[in-house]
């Protein structure tokens, strides 16, 4: 089996790099990333690419087609991954998320790669009623993240057929503990926020509903996508998670504050309605899926968060300033001059702006 990962220098990918390595441990592994958050590792006891055959620092906006040579299946997590990014940076965001993932998936095909896993996202469903939405139900996409999420899916719908299956992993939003640990994730946030300052503030009056799924559970879907069989079609679109992780945005406050004693609770209950509200049915991946179904419980992955963050000696209550928030990262590479404002890295001013500050750094990165 060879298989490219790309965006897999993210949150979710090493976990998937982990979880593809234990399904195919002689398999050929390949990853492929521009390296945004590269530096972002989060008390991982070696590099997460140490898993991979070969790391390949490329911009999918420019993919090198060469590289698609022999491979059997493509994960695509590359992506601009949330919305406060995708509402700064919208032609970027449309132009990585759909322009640069459709030409990928083309040349995907043309060489003869039988399997392309998207992941995509239940932030398509925008803003509902309370009836859990199914992959038929109105799509109603509200930020230029999850719109370029719609615009890939009708695309890659375009592609598929017998030989080249294409499977769109409609993901809840993600949480749990991660070599590249994100805060700018719900429940990240309410954990961090408890341990840094014993005080959780629901900005919203808590009722939206947010599906969550953990990480390991993401990379146990993306496994089983990568082999699925013809039973889910050559185009498949289904939501990734499990009834039982529809949560309330209250319910996660309350069970974070649960699992750290001494944590207040503050909802805003004159707040206006928080337009971003969807219930999920994930009937469809259970019955496709029956091995891989997700495993995690709410209470281990705040308890697991709890320790990563713990054990970084995590304690920073300005923790939205900081590198733990992806939006931040590429603000500070931008306003370094390492990145344009299309979020591609400059090549010549980068040497000169890093040396001093990242020397040892660069030193490892050349020795690796
Ligand atoms: N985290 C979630 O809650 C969630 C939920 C649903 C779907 N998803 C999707 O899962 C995927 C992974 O999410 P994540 O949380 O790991 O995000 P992340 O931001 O942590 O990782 C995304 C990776 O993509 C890379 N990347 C971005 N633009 C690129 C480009 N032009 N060329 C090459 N690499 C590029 C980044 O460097 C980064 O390593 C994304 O597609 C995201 O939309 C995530």
């Amino acid at each position: 089996m060879k298989i490219l990962i790309t965006g897999n220098m993210g949150y979710v990918g090493p976990l998937v790099a982990r979880q593809l390595r234990v399904r195919y441990p002689d398999g050929f592994l390949m990853g492929l990333d521009t390296g945004y958050f590269a530096h972002c590792l989060t008390g991982a006891p070696h590099i997460p690419e140490a898993l991979l055959d070969v790391q390949h620092y490329n911009d999918i906006r420019s993919f090198p087609e060469s590289l698609l040579g022999g491979v059997d299946a493509v994960v695509h997590l590359a992506a601009i991954s949330n919305d406060p990014i995708g509402n700064v940076y919208e032609q970027v965001t449309l132009d990585v998320n759909t322009r640069a993932s459709l030409e990928l998936a083309r040349l995907a095909k043309a060489s003869g790669v039988g399997s392309f896993v998207f992941a995509s996202s239940c932030s398509v469903y925008g803003s509902a009623d309370d009836r859990p939405r199914t992959e038929r139900s109105e799509l109603s996409p509200l930020t230029a993240y999850a719109k370029s999420k719609v615009l890939t899916e009708e695309g890659l719908r375009e592609l598929a057929e017998p030989g080249f299956r294409v499977s769109c992993l409609r993901f809840a939003t993600a949480c749990g503990m991660s070599d590249r640990l994100r805060l700018d994730l719900v429940l990240n946030d309410f954990v961090a926020c408890a341990l840094s300052a014993q005080r959780i503030t629901v900005l919203s009056d808590g009722t939206p509903w947010r599906p969550l799924i953990n990480v390991t559970d993401m990379a146990r879907a993306i496994e089983w996508a990568v082999e699925r069989d013809s039973q889910g079609g050559d185009f498949l679109v289904v939501n990734a998670g499990s009834d039982t992780w529809n949560y309330q945005v209250h319910e996660l406050a309350e069970a974070v504050a649960r699992a750290v004693p001494g944590t207040e609770v503050s909802i805003n209950r004159h707040a206006p309605p928080d337009k971003r509200s969807y219930r999920v049915d994930f009937s469809l991946f259970k019955a496709l899926a029956p091995a891989h179904q997700p495993q995690a419980t709410l209470q281990e992955t705040i308890d697991r968060l709890r320790q990563g963050l713990q054990a970084m000696s995590f304690q920073d209550q300005n923790f939205r300033e900081s590198s733990f928030m992806r939006l931040k990262v590429l603000a500070d590479l931008t306003s370094r001059g390492l990145l344009n404002e299309s979020l591609a890295w400059v090549h010549r001013s980068a040497a000169s702006a890093v040396t001093p500050k990242y020397s040892g750094r660069l030193e490892s990165a050349a020795v690796l």
